[in-house]
């Protein structure tokens, strides 16, 4: 890659050419162009199946694409039986840290056997292959266990991040019918506890599935155990039905895997569904390129698996490629600024892979905190979740990375399973472009019609292929996949996305068009926030936008319209701060709440955010000619 491109570009070193998996990454591309279902092929046949596709990609029914058709697998064996055989039998599989710094270790043969026990468990409480269950935890080892548990008999998780409150559970819980759900009493934050296990009573308050709680005794405080209903998880890893051995789900590959909740464009949050089969090649490849995973590498991957970014690259991926990943339960500034920096070099982690958000926000406390470690472990960056601003990417690259380390900015979405924009080792990088589309993924930037805008112009983010990771429907709402990201363009998907293109063909994210709000790279959608404070007998209406936030990127600002006769205050808009904290969750906490008399509407009544937003910024509104005052 001698060629000269344009801006400022960061061209990669000798020394990483040269340990990298993929030095040419023009050739690797120019393959999967040329025959996309062979590119992938050849990568799952580095995996195990009981029984081999038919059909690689069978587009017979657009856009509900099939993967692998035919095929049968699990993706638990790839992750863990597999393993048993070779070397890494013996290999840690994860490294785990709690906040209060005790810290764990499990090997391959371990997280197998941990995973068979609780996976027979989960049978002796009549779990069956196609049932969901929801799992509510922080980052504690368990999750992992409780999700591939789950998995290897075939039953579909839907995971909750930890965040997320009553409301959130509730609505989850509910809209996914699962009869199980698996909590931790709390979870540390800060040195505070989370009581986990306390929000998870009131959210079955408010819904009607779940039969079987199972707890995972982290925290210890006293919490509630409702006879009949609650058992411990380590009372029932004790008992003789969780034995060591448990046979495994033959899937096929198109089979569910998993639901994952997040927010759209309208509406409540929407359950994405990702299969056995193409989910497991899209993860496995793209994470082996693109972290170049080595046998001896240390990963860490700083995400919640309660997102996409921890199932695909904390979870699936890393155990598919049988790495050995670092888990760190707490807050990257606990107790100090330089918690993250002491751990890199205490275990020698080769590769980081965080958040815009966590590095400005580290980058605030002054360089001095990190430099009082040896980073020199350190080979590789990541960023995800939100555009990186160009000073937190050099500061990363110069203060962390030492400007030895290549960074990794992944653009990619739940709905996409895996990357989709990303640089690899050996490609020049560009502070704040995630450089091109993976290899075998086309991708564009378009108008309003759909045709491809100018170098340098921007347009809306569109996908072209169709690749193994991908959406396949919103379960149990078929409509809505089609509607959402296959209806704006015939045959393209839509991503939610502005974009730019450059004349080198560099993409650079703008952010998203539509409702969603990013905050601290968590994805958020406005009607969640609003439904959270119209649910207060105070408020009559209410509108959220995200207004740009140095540190969390975007930060919320609501407005509210208060019912007659309720007395405007300072006590109640921290009232209504809170009360959204306790639906929604801390994240999605506004920064600020404004009373107003009136919200800007269209004519058929739907609130135009884009012109609070536009004012917020003191800016034009634009085409305002659909308002209705
Ligand atoms: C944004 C997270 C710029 C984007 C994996 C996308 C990014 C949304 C990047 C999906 C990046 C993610 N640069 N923006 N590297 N990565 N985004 O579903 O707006 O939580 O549409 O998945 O995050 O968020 P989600």
């Amino acid at each position: 890659m001698a060629e000269k491109l344009n801006g400022e570009v960061y061209y990669p070193s000798e020394e990483v050419i040269s340990y990298a998996r993929i030095k040419n990454w023009d050739e690797l591309n120019n393959f999967a162009k040329k025959d996309l279902q062979n590119f992938w092929a050849k990568e799952a046949e580095e995996l195990f199946w009981f029984k081999k596709w038919d059909k690689v990609l069978d587009d017979s029914n657009k856009p509900f694409y099939k993967w692998f058709t035919g095929a049968k697998t699990n993706i638990v064996y790839n992750c863990l039986d597999a393993h048993l055989k070779t070397h890494r039998r013996n290999k840690l599989a994860f490294i785990w840290e709690g906040e209060n710094g005790e810290w764990k270790t499990m090997s391959y043969h371990a997280l197998h056997r941990e995973t068979c026990k609780f996976a027979n468990v989960l049978k002796s409480m009549g779990v069956q292959k196609g049932d969901r269950v929801t799992i509510y935890m922080g980052r504690i080892p368990e999750i992992i266990i409780a999700m591939l548990a789950s998995a290897r008999i075939g039953a579909v998780h839907s995971v909750v991040y930890g965040g997320f409150s009553v409301e959130s559970l509730a609505e989850r819980i509910e809209d996914s019918q699962s009869k199980v759900l698996i909590v931790a009493d709390g979870a540390f934050q800060r040195g505070r506890i989370v009581p986990l296990k306390k929000i998870a009573d009131e959210a079955l308050e408010r819904c009607g599935t779940v039969e079987h709680v199972l707890v995972v005794k982290r925290t210890g405080q006293e919490i509630n155990m409702e006879y009949g209903r609650d058992m411990w998880y380590h009372e029932l890893m004790n008992l003789p039905i969780a034995s060591n051995s448990c046979a495994l789900e033959e899937m096929d590959s198109e089979d569910p895997l998993f639901i994952l909740y997040t927010s759209g464009t309208t509406g409540k949050p929407k359950a994405i569904l990702h299969t056995h089969g193409g989910y497991m090649v899209g993860i496995y490849t793209s994470l082996k390129y693109v972290f170049d995973i080595h046998e001896e590498d240390r990963y860490w991957c700083a995400a919640d698996p309660g997102w996409i970014t921890g199932h695909s690259y904390i979870v699936y991926g890393p155990l598919l490629n049988g790495t050995t990943s670092f888990i760190y339960e707490g807050a990257p500034n606990f107790p100090y600024p330089n918690r993250w920096w002491q751990m890199i070099e205490k275990y020698g982690i080769n590769i980081l892979y965080t958040a815009p958000t966590a590095i400005r926000g580290l980058m605030r406390f002054g360089e001095a905190w990190v430099k009082r470690h040896n980073l020199s472990s350190l080979r590789l960056l990541g960023s995800v979740g939100e555009p990186i601003n160009p000073e937190a990417w050099k500061w990363y690259y110069k203060v962390v990375g030492n400007e030895r380390c290549p960074i990794m900015d992944t653009w990619w979405q739940t709905e996409t399973g895996m990357f989709m924009i990303t640089p690899m080792p050996s490609v020049p990088l560009k502070p704040g472009s995630g450089t091109k589309p993976f290899p075998g993924i086309e991708m564009d930037v378009v108008d309003e019609k759909g045709n491809p805008v100018k170098p340098n112009e921007e347009g809306y983010l569109i996908i072209k292929t169709p690749w193994p990771a991908m959406i396949r429907t919103v379960y149990k709402d078929p409509e809505r996949y089609v509607s959402q990201y296959w209806s704006k363009y015939p045959g393209v998907y839509l991503t939610g996305d502005s974009a730019r293109k450059d004349e080198d063909g560099y993409f650079w994210i703008i952010g998203r068009v539509d409702d969603v709000i990013k905050v601290s790279g968590y994805r958020l959608g406005t009607a969640e926030i609003e439904s959270a404070l119209v649910s207060h007998n105070a408020v009559a209406e209410a509108a959220a936008i995200g207004l740009p936030h140095e540190v969390k990127g975007n930060a919320i600002y609501a407005y509210v319209i208060l019912r007659n006769g309720i007395e405007k205050s300072p006590a109640l808009i921290e009232e209504l701060r809170q009360h959204v904290s306790h639906e929604v969750g801390p994240i999605a906490k506004p920064e600020r709440i404004e009373f107003v008399d009136s919200l800007p509407k269209t004519r058929s009544g739907k609130i135009m955010r884009r012109v609070l937003k536009a004012k917020a910024l003191g800016q034009d509104p634009g085409n305002i000619s659909t308002l209705e005052e």
